[in-house]
């Protein structure tokens, strides 16, 4: 489009301007526009660091959505990118095949445990957890055994897609829709923090909600899903790798198919390249998303057993999995991608990670006796802890205390009471010691009331 009047071209408008046109034009995700502050407009962003419209700077404690790792706009993950572009931006994937996209599966399939070795690629995290649960719902239609229910966590998030929304049905984002949804059971999550004395017993529970019901439905489980040691989302609440072992081997016993949801946690974020490193066990699917291409591009990855693609291979297209997006292996995304996965090692990113969660546990420790924080917890590079208080997703506590910290140079986003950071990995010591320091201000101040509660929700 040209420049005119009516069309002028941003850089031509002033901050003012374009937050105008926002205010017009935009419908931004998960945000209550009746109450919320309007959104903050970036000028530019580099390594932790986001620059604003007006100059200001903030610290960039929680990866944009998760999805940075190396930092923003990294030297040489803008040069991949470049370099891709100059060779060619995007083809389609069914027919094609190409060199960007071929390196990063196979790269990916070395990093994971066992015959996890076929990638099939889609968009975002959504659609790689789209991806998986028609994968078990069709490989057991393609053995000629229909199954349909699934299996899910409470708490567990899997994104905002129909599919996505009916195994993220206990996260408590969703009951509006749940007539659209698809069946699925909720098992207890055992939910565990520094100093939890009752956490066995949790977890028994959960191990045996779930032999109720492969109990109460032979035959009829399609498969389970979860996010492994961490469910992002549903508040950072965080369960032990033991227990992961046990739940994964009860239900691949009685032959449900398991799919971990790693589009959080992969890509070194609980300190192993995967979480489900930590646990020792395969599943039968992971969707890995956000950190796949250093939070560049969106670009997702199911990746699936050997035994599960051969599944589909017959003579006729009624067996074949029939999905497929227009951008599906983007290879721009699969430059960046590639790209980042090997700066994690020429950087040793992991041991920068196992730094950064020794930092986080000094932190909690030096919290932890503080009368309004309660469950600390931690894992690899995430910590989190609650505010006792209001715990709703979007309560005047976390609005007020997430305000406080943006115009403190800080980019936190409580979850209702769970305060986290979940930083890019290039974080600095003294970076996250601001953090830590900032943290303690706002907790100060909203203790001795100085910041002003006031609860604008309908
Ligand atoms: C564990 C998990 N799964 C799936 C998703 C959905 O990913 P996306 O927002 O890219 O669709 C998210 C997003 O936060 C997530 O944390």
């Amino acid at each position: 489009m040209t420049d005119s009047p009516e069309h002028p071209s941003p850089e031509t408008l002033s901050p003012e301007e374009l937050m105008a046109l926002d205010n017009r034009h935009i419908w931004h995700p998960f945000t209550q526009h009746g109450t919320e502050s309007a959104p903050l407009l970036i000028k530019s962003a580099k390594a932790a660091t986001l620059t604003l419209g007006d100059g200001s700077e903030l610290l960039d404690l929680i990866s944009s959505w998760w999805t940075c790792t190396h930092g923003h706009s990294h030297p040489a993950l803008n040069a991949a990118l470049a370099e891709q572009a100059n060779a060619y931006e995007h083809v389609m994937f069914a027919g094609f095949t190409h060199a960007p996209a071929i390196s990063v599966a196979s790269r990916l399939v070395n990093l994971l445990p066992g015959d996890l070795n076929r990638v099939f690629y889609s968009d975002d995290g959504s659609t790689a957890v789209e991806v998986a649960l028609k994968i078990a719902y069709q490989h057991w239609s393609n053995q000629g055994e229909p199954r349909n229910v699934f299996i899910a966590l409470d708490g567990g998030y899997h994104g905002d897609t129909v599919g996505a929304m009916s195994v993220g049905k206990g996260c408590g984002f969703f009951s509006l829709f749940r007539d659209l949804m698809c069946e699925v059971q909720v098992l207890p999550y055992p939910s565990t923090f520094i100093g939890d004395d009752e956490v066995e017993e949790k977890e028994d529970g959960a191990i045996a909600a779930l032999e109720r019901l492969i109990e109460e439905y032979p035959d009829q489980i399609a498969g389970m899903i979860l996010e492994p040691l961490l469910q992002g989302a549903g508040g950072m609440r965080v369960s032990r790798p033991s227990f992961l072992t046990r739940l994964v081997e009860t239900a691949q016993a009685a032959g449900i198919l398991v799919i971990f949801d790693e589009v959080a946690t992969g890509f070194g974020r609980t300190g192993t390249m995967f979480a489900m490193e930590q646990a020792g066990v395969v599943p039968d699917m992971v969707c890995v998303s956000k950190c796949l291409t250093a939070g560049y591009l969106p670009m997702a990855a199911t990746v699936v057993r050997d035994e599960l693609f051969d599944s589909f291979i017959g003579d006729s297209f009624s067996r074949a999995l029939a999905h497929g997006h227009s951008f599906t292996a983007n290879p721009l995304a699969c430059a960046v991608s590639l790209r980042s996965l090997q700066l994690f090692e020429e950087e040793n990113t992991l041991k920068r990670i196992g730094e950064i969660a020794e930092k986080h546990r000094g932190f909690l420790e030096r919290i932890a006796d503080r009368p309004d924080v309660t469950w600390p917890r931690q894992v690899g590079s995430i910590m989190a802890f609650d505010v006792k208080g209001s715990p709703d997703y979007q309560s005047a506590q976390s609005r007020t205390l997430k305000d406080w910290f943006l115009s403190n140079g800080l980019n936190i986003r409580p979850l209702g009471s769970t305060v986290y950071l979940m930083p890019p990995f290039c974080i600095t010591d003294a970076e996250l010691d601001r953090a830590y320091e900032g943290i303690i201000e706002g907790l100060d101040r909203l203790a001795a009331a100085e910041l002003s509660m006031d609860d604008k929700r309908p």
